[in-house]
């Protein structure tokens, strides 16, 4: 691939250097990044930024090369801490007995190889098979609450889509879903959230601290449990794999729930309102859909292309290398453009066009791609085909209700909604 940029010299002086406005590419502003991506693909496909020290990556071609070259590119930083872990945290999770480290994302092979075909034999469809009713259930009781409101009114994220990932996975792994375990659930992954993705103080990490220390005992607790009573559920199959010969011991299966139930609920939680508010606001592919429930599942990959959960994600270089023709010095950090691959015009055609009858939608890279690929990808796409089966049947009328346009969360990887409200016809409910 042969770019125009100067490659001469220090390569990061020339090679990579921003203008001052970066071509307008706000990195922790999520509200409509897509102008900016398309600058950035167009005249800086690799543009080193100074404020966040990251290389961002935005061209498809590149992106999909780097997520493919593990030996080069490393995943170990894909979730390290923005901000510093202070003293007075380390000190409560050292006591804690806070020992985790990744479930699979930041590991390299072959210990990632070796953990993963653990994790993939337990991530059968059947499991998945077997959480189906529940999941439909789920969506039905929460679609009655809303048609049960005073008047027609609902904030999908809120109202379908927030708990019912977290009450999936926990099901998965065999925990317990009444509503005080979610919230604690919910609770302990707020702070994995805030200790990784935020900025916060020595004094405001203290609280996060204790509940990760909980979290992480929780975890080890449940292994043990799978242990001393089996069960039908992911984490006793894990563990009769190892007591059957696999390769994994009893910290990297509980390092996995630890994982787990982070990495599936809130994207699962985000995908579940894109697909409402992306479809709503393209009226006449709602209608294709209430029609023909089977365009579904197509029209889900084309909500992940457009408009995907995650939509940015880290790397490490590992030695001294290059991405179209732009040195890339050794221990440089990377972050990788989903959201502008997916509409990179050399791959997707008319790339800002929604069109959940695009041949191709599935491309798209919002799963990551290579080694890491999301192992819960069935699993998130499962979730949102029944609640969109379910709204556009008992619902056909919704409408988006967000004159205004809706915000986005500040992060520099996901891009989550601040709500999706909707209102309806009660006539025709
Ligand atoms: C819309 C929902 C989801 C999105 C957008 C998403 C996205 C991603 C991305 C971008 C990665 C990193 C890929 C890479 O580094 O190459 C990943 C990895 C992973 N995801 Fe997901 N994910 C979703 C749902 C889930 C769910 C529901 C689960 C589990 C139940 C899950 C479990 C995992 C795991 C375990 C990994 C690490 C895989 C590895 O490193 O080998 N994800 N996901």
């Amino acid at each position: 691939m042969s770019r125009t940029q100067s490659v001469g010299g220090c390569p990061v002086a020339h090679a990579a250097a921003a203008p001052a406005d970066h071509h307008g590419y706000e990195p922790f502003n999520q509200n409509d990044p897509f102008p900016a991506y398309a600058k950035l693909r167009q005249e800086q496909p690799v543009m080193f930024d100074e404020r966040t020290n990251l290389y961002v990556v935005s061209a498809y071609d590149d992106v999909k090369a780097v997520f493919e070259d593990w030996e080069t590119f490393s995943s170990e930083n894909a979730q390290s801490p923005v901000t510093k872990r202070g003293p007075q945290a380390t000190q409560i999770m050292k006591d804690g007995g806070f020992t985790v480290y990744s479930g699979l994302s930041a590991r390299r092979p072959p210990e990632h190889t070796r953990i993963r075909a653990v994790a993939q034999k337990a991530f059968t469809p059947r499991r998945f098979k077997v959480l189906e009713p529940m999941i439909r259930d789920n969506v039905r009781a929460s679609i009655e609450r809303m048609l049960a409101k005073d008047t027609p009114h609902a904030d999908i994220l809120a109202d379908v889509a927030y708990s019912l990932p977290t009450i999936t996975i926990l099901t998965l792994i065999g925990e317990d879903t009444d509503p005080e375990t979610v919230d604690q659930y919910k609770r302990w992954s707020d702070s994995r959230a805030a200790m990784t993705w935020s900025n916060l103080s020595d004094e405001e990490q203290i609280p996060h601290a204790h509940n990760l220390v909980e979290y992480w005992a929780r975890c080890r607790e449940l292994v043990q449990r799978a242990h001393d009573e089996g069960g039908d559920n992911l984490t006793a199959d894990m563990v009769r794999d190892q007591e059957n010969g696999a390769e994994i011991d009893d910290h990297e299966i509980a390092s996995l729930l630890y994982s787990l139930l982070f990495a599936g609920h809130e994207t699962t939680t985000t995908l579940i309102s894109n697909a409402v508010r992306v479809l709503l606001d393209h009226r006449e592919q709602w209608d294709a859909i209430v029609e023909d429930p089977k365009k579904i599942s197509k029209a889900i990959d084309e909500v992940l292309r457009y408009s995907g959960s995650i939509v940015a994600w880290r790397r490490k270089a590992l030695k001294d290398t290059e991405i179209g023709g732009v040195p890339i010095p050794e221990g440089a950090e990377l972050l990788l453009l989903m959201g502008s691959a997916n509409r990179d015009e050399e791959r997707f055609e008319d790339g800002d066009t929604f069109d959940i009858a695009r041949s191709n939608a599935r491309e798209h890279l919002s799963f990551g791609f290579g080694i890491h690929y999301c192992l819960g990808n069935m699993l998130a796409k499962l979730q949102t085909k029944i609640a969109l089966e379910e709204l556009t049947s008992a619902i056909p009328t919704l409408e988006l209700n967000e004159p205004e346009g809706i915000p986005f969360r500040e992060s520099i990887s996901m891009r989550i909604p601040h709500h999706v409200h909707v209102t309806w016809n009660e006539a025709s409910a």
